[in-house]
C-alpha cells in the first residue's frame, strides 16, 4: 500500500532555522515524529502515568455507535492518526452499522502511518484504505471518496497547537469535512495538576527519550552535530494557560550552524519543543462555536473528553 503525498508550506529545515533564530525559540511539535519519535509516543501511551489514551478508549467503547448512528457517515478521515489503534473502534462501529466504506488516515510521520494502514487492511479486508503524508497545520487535497465524511482528530492532538492554530485547525476542518459531514475531536481535560504533571515526567523516563530524539531529528535533518548530553529535558506546568510546556535546556553554550545561518544558544536557554493543553468542556465547546461549529454532543468521562459537531 503506498500513501498519497500532499505536503505543502515550508521544508522542515526552514522552519526548524527560523524557530531557533527567534529570541525564544521554539519548535513546531512535528519535530518529535520521525520514525524513532513515533515508537517512543507509541511507547509512552502504554505507561501506567500516561491515562489519556486509555480514557479516550474507554470514551470510544462507549459512543462509537451512536457517532455512526449520527453521522451515518461513509468516509472516515482521521488527522494525525498515528498507530491507528483506538481507531479500530470507529471503523468496527462504522462496518457494523453498515455505512462505511472509506479511510483515509493523515499523518506526517510516513513510515508509521503506512505500515499501520497496512495492518488496518489486513484486518478490515473490505474497507477501502487510503493513507495520505500530509501536514495537517496545512489544508490537505483528500482524494475523492464516498460522502458524507467524519473527520476525527484523537489523542488530545488539537492540544499540541497553539490557541490561534487551534482556531485555524476547526476552520479547516471545516471545509474538509465537507458540509453535512461531522467531526470528532478528542481533548484532554482540565484535573489535579500533580497526576499531569507526571503523565509527561514518567519513572522510567520515556517522555525525556521522546523530546531529547528531536536532538537526532535537528542533526538528520540539518546537518547539525549537536549531543543529547548537552541538553536536558525540562515538563513544566504553565498555570496561566493550563498546558504542559515540554522543553529542551542547554547544559552550555553552544553555537553552531543551519545552512547559513548562526545559531547561539546560551548556557540554560531553553527550547520549547510541544505545549499540551488541558481543557474545559465548556472551553472545548467556545472553540469549535468561534470558528462557526455547531457541537451535537460531547461524551466525557473523569479525564478525557470527545466532542462531535456537525458541519453546516
Ligand atoms: N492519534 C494517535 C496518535 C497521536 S500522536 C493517538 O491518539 O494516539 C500525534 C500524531 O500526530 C503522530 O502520529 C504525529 O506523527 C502526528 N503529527 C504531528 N504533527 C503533525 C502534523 N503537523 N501534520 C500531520 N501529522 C502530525
Ligand atoms: C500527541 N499528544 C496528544 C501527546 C500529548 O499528550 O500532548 C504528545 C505527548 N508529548 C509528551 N507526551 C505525550
Amino acid at each position: 500500500m503506498s500513501a498519497q503525498v500532499d505536503l505543502s508550506g515550508p521544508a522542515l529545515i526552514d522552519v526548524i532555522a527560523e524557530g531557533l533564530s527567534r529570541s525564544f525559540k521554539e519548535l513546531p511539535a512535528r519535530v518529535l515524529y520521525d520514525e524513532t519519535g513515533s515508537r517512543l509516543f507509541e511507547e509512552i501511551t502504554r505507561l501506567p502515568e500516561y491515562y489519556p489514551t486509555e480514557a479516550e478508549r474507554a470514551l470510544l467503547v462507549d459512543c462509537a455507535s451512536e457517532v455512526f448512528a449520527m453521522s451515518q457517515a461513509r468516509t472516515l478521515v482521521e488527522f494525525g492518526a498515528g498507530v491507528q489503534d483506538k481507531t479500530g473502534l470507529l471503523i468496527e462501529a462504522g462496518t457494523s452499522f453498515g455505512s462505511l466504506a472509506c479511510y483515509q488516515p493523515i499523518d506526517i510521520s510516513s513510515e508509521v502511518l503506512v505500515e499501520s494502514a497496512q495492518s488496518m487492511g489486513r484486518v478490515y479486508t473490505g474497507l477501502d484504505i487510503q493513507p495520505v503524508v500530509g501536514d495537517f497545520t496545512t489544508y490537505i487535497a483528500l482524494p475523492e471518496s464516498p460522502r458524507p465524511r467524519l473527520t476525527c482528530f484523537l489523542g488530545g492532538t488539537i492540544g499540541n497547537l497553539h490557541p490561534v492554530e487551534r482556531f485555524e485547525f476547526f476552520n479547516r476542518m471545516g471545509q474538509m469535512t465537507g458540509t453535512g459531514g461531522y467531526m470528532l475531536v478528542g481533548t484532554d481535560l482540565l484535573k489535579d495538576v500533580e497526576r499531569i504533571i507526571r503523565a509527561y515526567d514518567d519513572s522510567e523516563g520515556v517522555t525525556a527519550r521522546f523530546l531529547l530524539n528531536v536532538v537526532d531529528v535537528l542533526n538528520s535533518e540539518c546537518d547539525t552535530n549537536l549531543d543529547k548530553d548537552d541538553f536536558d529535558y525540562v515538563p513544566l506546568w504553565d498555570a496561566l494557560e493550563n498546558r504542559m510546556d515540554l522543553r529542551l535546556r542547554s547544559r552550555r553554550e553552544q553555537n553552531f550552524a543551519i545552512r547559513d545561518q548562526g545559531i547561539r544558544l546560551a548556557a540554560g536557554e531553553e527550547i520549547r519543543i510541544e505545549v499540551s493543553t488541558k481543557f474545559t468542556l465548556e472551553q472545548v465547546r467556545e472553540e469549535f462555536e468561534s470558528a462557526g461549529l455547531q457541537v451535537e454532543h460531547q461524551f466525557r468521562n473523569d479525564d478525557f473528553a470527545l466532542t462531535l459537531a456537525r458541519v453546516g
